[in-house]
Order: structure tokens, then C-alpha cells, then sequence
């Protein structure tokens, strides 16, 4: 195992739950119930949160940014250095496209995230309509944590244990397979047999892969 990709993978999943957690209370409990007191003191207490709450959504964005670009390069260098598909791997899954979609979709929610803890006049619309926007930005998020899934079961596929001549290859005793894991096993396999080569018995994505002799 990997510690620096075990530290990064911690770091963004951390992130991620502080700031959807963070956007998930505040539209589904804070702001209705500080719907039903005067405005003057609703006020207080927005001024009063957005000051605690500020550097944890800077925290969260800047580790969501450091941590994500350094997944994906770290990510990208390996794929080359092994040379999956023959150096077509990204290409065939799409992997580039996913992740410039989860980007974009990620700076939106950033800018929204921002906009609503922020006291700028430029945003002061997000949060003259707080829940509507909450709403708009938890939306971005869920589907910036749909693409992360789908990317990363392109090259993990499934959780299932590994078996092989009626051996199961799971826990410790998996542990020198997992290794190979990336190397020739079946992450990615569907995409290391050429096209042209591909018969009704190759295995289809998902599947396991048959072994290289
Ligand atoms: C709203 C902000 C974001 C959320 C909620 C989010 C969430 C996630 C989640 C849940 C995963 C799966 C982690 C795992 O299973 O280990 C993931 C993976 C990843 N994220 Fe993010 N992320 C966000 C922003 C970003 C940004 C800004 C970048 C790039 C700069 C990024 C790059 C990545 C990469 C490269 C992966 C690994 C995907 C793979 O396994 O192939 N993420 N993210």
C-alpha cells in the first residue's frame, strides 16, 4: 500500500464530508429553522456562523484542490509509466473527460460554497436567496461524488475477492495479487486487449481478467 496515495485519498474524503456535511445541515436544518424567527436577529446569527465557518470551507477547498491535483497527476504518471492499453487507457475510458467535467462542476460549487459564507456585495444574490442556492450547490456536489465513483471503479473495478485454480485471494493472502493489482491484473484488463484482438470469451468490463502467462 501506497501511504502517500492512503494519506491524499484521507485528506480529500475528510474534506468532502466537512464541506457536504456542512451544506447538507444548513439547508436541510439551519436555514428553516432560522426562517421562523425576525429578521434583525437572523441576520446575528448568519454574521456569527459565516465568521466560525469561513476557514473551514477555505480549508476544505484548498485540501479538495491540493489533494485532487495531486491524486490525478500521481494518477496520470503511473498509467504512463506501465504503460496501460498500450498508452491508450485514458483515451478509451474517458478518464481526461470525467475528470475535466468533475473540475468544473467542483470550481461552480467552490464559487457557490464561497459566495454564501462570504459578505462581498458582488454575491450578496446567493445569499438573498440562501436555500435556493444550497440547494443548487448540494446538486454539484452530488454529482462531483458520482463522477469520483465512476472514475475510480474505471481502474479499480469491482469489490470482489480474486480467485484463481479454486484459491481466493483475499485479506493477507491477496496482498501480493492486490500488488500486481495495477500491473497485469485485471484493473484496466478490459482495455489491455486490443480491439482487434477481442473475442466473444475476452472479458467484459467489470469482469475479471484472465492472467497474462
Ligand atoms: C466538491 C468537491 C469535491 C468532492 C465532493 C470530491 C469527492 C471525491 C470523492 C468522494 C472521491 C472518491 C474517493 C475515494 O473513493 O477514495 C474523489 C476522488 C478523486 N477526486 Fe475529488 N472531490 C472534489 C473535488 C475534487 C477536485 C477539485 C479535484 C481535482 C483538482 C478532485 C480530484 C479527484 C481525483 C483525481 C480523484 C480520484 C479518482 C479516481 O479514483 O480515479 N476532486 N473525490
Amino acid at each position: 500500500m501506497d501511504p502517500t496515495l492512503l494519506l491524499l485519498r484521507w485528506a480529500h474524503v475528510l474534506a468532502a464530508i466537512v464541506a457536504m456535511g456542512g451544506l447538507f445541515f444548513a439547508r436541510f436544518a439551519l436555514v428553516p429553522a432560522l426562517s421562523e424567527i425576525d429578521t434583525s436577529t437572523r441576520d446575528k446569527i448568519h454574521d456569527a456562523i459565516r465568521r466560525r465557518w469561513l476557514p473551514w470551507v477555505i480549508g476544505a477547498i484548498t485540501v479538495l484542490l491540493a489533494s485532487g491535483l495531486a491524486n490525478f497527476l500521481l494518477f496520470n504518471s503511473r498509467v504512463k509509466a506501465e504503460g496501460w492499453a498500450d498508452g491508450q487507457w485514458m483515451r478509451q475510458t474517458s478518464y481526461h473527460a470525467l475528470f475535466g467535467a468533475k473540475f468544473l462542476l467542483a470550481l461552480v460549487a467552490f464559487y457557490f460554497a464561497s459566495a454564501l459564507v462570504g459578505r462581498g456585495q458582488g454575491t450578496q444574490w446567493v445569499r438573498n436567496d440562501r436555500a435556493k442556492w444550497l440547494s443548487v450547490t448540494l446538486g454539484l456536489t452530488l454529482a462531483v461524488v458520482m463522477l469520483s465513483g465512476w472514475m475510480r471503479q474505471l481502474h479499480t473495478g469491482e469489490n470482489v475477492a480474486r480467485e484463481e485454480n479454486g484459491v481466493r485471494f483475499d485479506g493477507d493472502a491477496g496482498a501480493s495479487m492486490q500488488d500486481d493489482r495495477y500491473q497485469d491484473g485485471e484493473a484496466g484488463a478490459n482495455f489491455r486487449t486490443p480491439a482487434a484482438d477481442r473475442s466473444e470469451s475476452a472479458p467484459e468490463a467489470g469482469q475479471q481478467a484472465v492472467p497474462s502467462p
